[in-house]
């Protein structure tokens, strides 16, 4: 998908069909939708359409209106965005993602979005209307035979004369490459386990590398049992497919050592639970269980174009979760990369293992800080369902940093303790740790194994299981693979900029 930014007012904007964002300032029933941008042509335009009742207070609906008067667009889409009161850059982004939502079916394959002027940094509200657009643009349907293609070819976006056209442009470059990158991570995740093992991850790893100019080192089972990592590896054993450790080097000239990120995600390309399997039913959505790692990736990339001044560290640890007579048993005792002996209680709980070796791995190459990303708990989704992510942290300072992004970024995380009380729920009677802790508080369970391998580095939890895949479509994204905190992680490093 193409981007441009177009500098000029509306009425002279010839596009195949010009899109304009509505509210509703009416209170409680009434409706009294008005549009975000003042400009008169367009509101001239929209007029009959306003004042005729067809936009409901549905939020998110569109009208379109076919050669509207006194515009140079073939056609005007109005997409109401709710209540006046509540709108903000969440509801731009659902706004854009609605009306190419719209216009995809139709094969209107081109459009422009009229910035709106109702206060708010312009620059903020185009980054969100853009990353909202290609959201919107992503369908997961790659493998039906009929299959058309409805991407768009070019969002434009209208900014008017008196607009700093520099950041506009910046703003746009930097949305569009936060746009791809979460539609990069989504492509990762919708792939089935068959297409998207762990050595074919690394590849997509390797070839995104070579395409953003990263550096790129990828192991396997002889280095990872040579680094002595026993802990990843012995989730890996009993698979036919080799796993695969993927570090991405991204090192800027003439920027201080320190700090360095470490962005560490969960790769396991599919997850049956191991010996300690898990039921058939929904077992093909475990497809989707290295999306921390594929965010991870996804984020490296935009992190790779957009060049920020701080070094940052991406690491997946990808492997598949598999029985069969190599495969570990309940009861095992494995020995991390660290040194923990780790008692094995559940072959399914095997996320954490995969991270606890990947963490620690990190702190060996020298990261300061650290985040790492998992679908790793079905407690988690008991806690949080399907619409904020749980987040973890080990530091009061990071936490707030990372708090801070979400606001620019509309992606939704709540956070879940981490007191030591809890730690004697993963207490072992023959090892240092199980690997799960009961029934109650498995989300944090789940990241108090984890943070016996971070020691005292600052760091970040995110156990995004009930987000990362969408249930149903929305009418501003399709049902699928989600891309979160691919977002929020690039906006996380770029806080890290030196002179930050
Ligand atoms: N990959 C799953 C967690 C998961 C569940 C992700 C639902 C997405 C949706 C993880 O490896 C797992 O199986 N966790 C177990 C842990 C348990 C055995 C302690 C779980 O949550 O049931
Ligand atoms: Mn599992
Ligand atoms: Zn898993």
């Amino acid at each position: 998908m193409d981007t441009k930014l177009i500098v000029g007012t509306s009425a002279e904007i010839e596009t195949e069909c010009l899109v304009v964002i509505a509210t509703d300032h009416g209170e409680k029933q009434k409706n009294e939708p008005r549009l975000t941008n003042q400009d008169p042509v367009l509101q001239k335009a929209a007029a009959e359409l306003l004042s005729g009742g067809e936009i409901t207070s549905r939020a998110f609906e569109a009208v379109l209106v076919h050669h509207p008067e006194g515009l140079k667009a073939r056609r005007l889409l109005v997409v109401n965005a709710g209540k006046a009161k509540a709108f903000g850059q969440s509801e731009v982004r659902k706004a854009a993602g609605s009306a190419i939502r719209f216009l995809k079916p139709k094969m209107i394959k081109s459009c422009a979005f009229v910035v709106p002027d109702t206060g708010g940094s312009a620059a903020d509200l185009l980054r969100c209307l853009v990353e909202g657009a290609f959201v919107a643009d992503f369908d997961p349907d790659t493998y039906r035979s009929e299959r058309k293609d409805m991407r768009m070819r070019e969002v434009a976006v209208v900014v008017s004369g008196n607009a700093d056209r520099t950041a506009a442009q910046a703003a746009l470059n930097q949305a569009r490459i936060i746009g791809e990158s979460q539609n990069f991570t989504r492509e990762l995740v919708n792939e089935p386990g068959n297409r998207m093992t762990p050595t074919i991850l690394a590849n997509r790893a390797r070839e995104m590398c070579e395409q953003v100019g990263l550096k790129c080192e990828i192991m396997g089972p002889d280095k990872i049992k040579e680094m002595k990592m026993g802990a990843f590896w012995s989730v890996a054993q009993g698979s036919d497919e080799e796993p695969r450790l993927i570090v991405v080097r991204y090192d800027p000239p003439g920027v201080p050592e320190k700090p360095m990120l470490g962005l560490v995600g969960k790769g396991v390309t599919f997850d049956t639970g191991g010996i300690s399997i898990k039921s058939a039913d929904g077992m093909e959505k475990m497809k989707y269980d290295m999306a921390g790692g594929a965010a991870m990736l996804g984020a490296m990339r935009a992190i790779g174009l957009l060049k920020p001044k701080v070094r940052v560290i991406g690491i997946v640890c990808a492997t598949e979760n598999m029985p069969s007579g190599r495969a570990q048993k309940p009861g095992d005792i494995q020995i991390a990369m660290s040194g923990k002996a780790i008692e094995i209680i559940n072959t399914d709980a095997e996320g954490r293992l995969v991270l606890a070796d990947g963490l620690h791995y990190a702190r060996t190459l020298g990261c300061t800080h650290l985040v790492d990303a998992a679908t790793l708990t079905g407690a988690c989704v008991i806690a949080l369902g399907m619409v904020n992510a749980g987040i973890f942290a080990n530091n009061e300072d990071i936490y707030q940093r990372f708090c801070k992004v979400l606001q620019h970024t509309g992606e939704k995380f709540w956070r879940l303790p981490l007191d030591p009380d809890y730690f004697e729920q993963i207490r072992s009677s023959i090892a240092d740790i199980m690997n799960t802790g009961g029934r109650y508080g498995g989300a944090i369970n789940a990241a108090m194994f984890l943070k016996e391998f971070v020691d005292d580095t600052p760091w970040i939890h995110l156990d995004i299981a009930g987000v990362a895949w969408m249930e149903e479509t929305k009418s501003w994204i399709a049902k699928g693979p989600s891309g979160i905190a691919v977002r929020s992680l690039v906006e996380f490093v770029k806080s890290y900029e030196s002179g930050n």
